[in-house]
């Protein structure tokens, strides 16, 4: 279970840890009213609430074993499509941790602007897929609102498994919402591949 740097490609994306500096290209998503809807903890009002968040995710890749957060930045493969752009956040907040492994929540939020292109989708499958194999994961679990259909739908693809429907349970925006809960165990994760 060790915390190494992270650094993971796709066919269309390279998810890495963040640096000094990272706080102009996050600005824009964690300022925004839309991209940051369900997620009002994280939002920030400007740089100084970026760059909190940032120092936060940059200290965490310190902690080596005790490593918390493995929140990377999603950023578009130079020549792929176009020069390499940010995209957006993904990560794992450990939950629970034993010697037989770690129990994990999945985050994601993108800009706008690349929302619909199969993006988080092909993050989330290989997170999970460096996680299983590299970070001693035995489960992760995530969930959403049940309202919002676009990151329900990426739990889907991803193979996990619903696991809980709460109605009337979270508090947002002034009104009582339903909320669905979703899960992957290493065994499901290992028998799908
Ligand atoms: C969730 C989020 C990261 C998804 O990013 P994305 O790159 O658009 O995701 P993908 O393209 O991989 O998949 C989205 C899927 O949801 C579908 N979808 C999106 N909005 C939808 C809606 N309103 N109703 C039904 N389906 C919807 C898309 O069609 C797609 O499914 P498909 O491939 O079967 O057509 C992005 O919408 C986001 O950043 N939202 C704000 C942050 C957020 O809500 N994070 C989760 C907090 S719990």
């Amino acid at each position: 279970m060790s915390a190494p740097s992270i650094r993971i490609e796709t066919d269309r994306l390279v998810l890495r840890e963040h640096e000094e500096g990272d706080e102009s290209a996050m600005l824009p998503l964690l300022t925004d009213p839309v991209a940051m809807r369900y997620l009002p903890e994280i939002r920030a009002v400007d740089v100084d609430g970026v760059r909190d968040n940032l120092a936060r995710a940059i200290a965490e890749r310190s902690r080596g074993e005790d490593r918390e957060r493995f929140f990377l930045k999603v950023e578009t493969r130079a020549g792929c499509l176009g020069s390499a752009e940010y995209v957006g956040e993904i990560g794992f907040t450990v939950i629970a941790s034993a010697p037989e492994g770690r129990l994990v929540n999945l985050g994601y939020f993108f800009l706008p602007r690349w929302w619909g292109q199969g993006l988080c989708s092909e993050a989330t499958r290989a997170l999970v897929d460096y996680g299983f194999e590299k970070l001693g994961i035995v489960k992760v679990e995530t969930g959403c609102l049940a309202e919002n259909r676009g990151s329900e739908r990426v739990m889907e693809k991803a193979g996990f498994r619903k696991e809980g429907y709460f109605p009337l349970h979270v508090l947002h925006e002034g009104k009582l919402k339903d909320r669905v809960e979703y899960g992957l165990t290493r065994e499901d994760w290992a028998r799908s591949r």
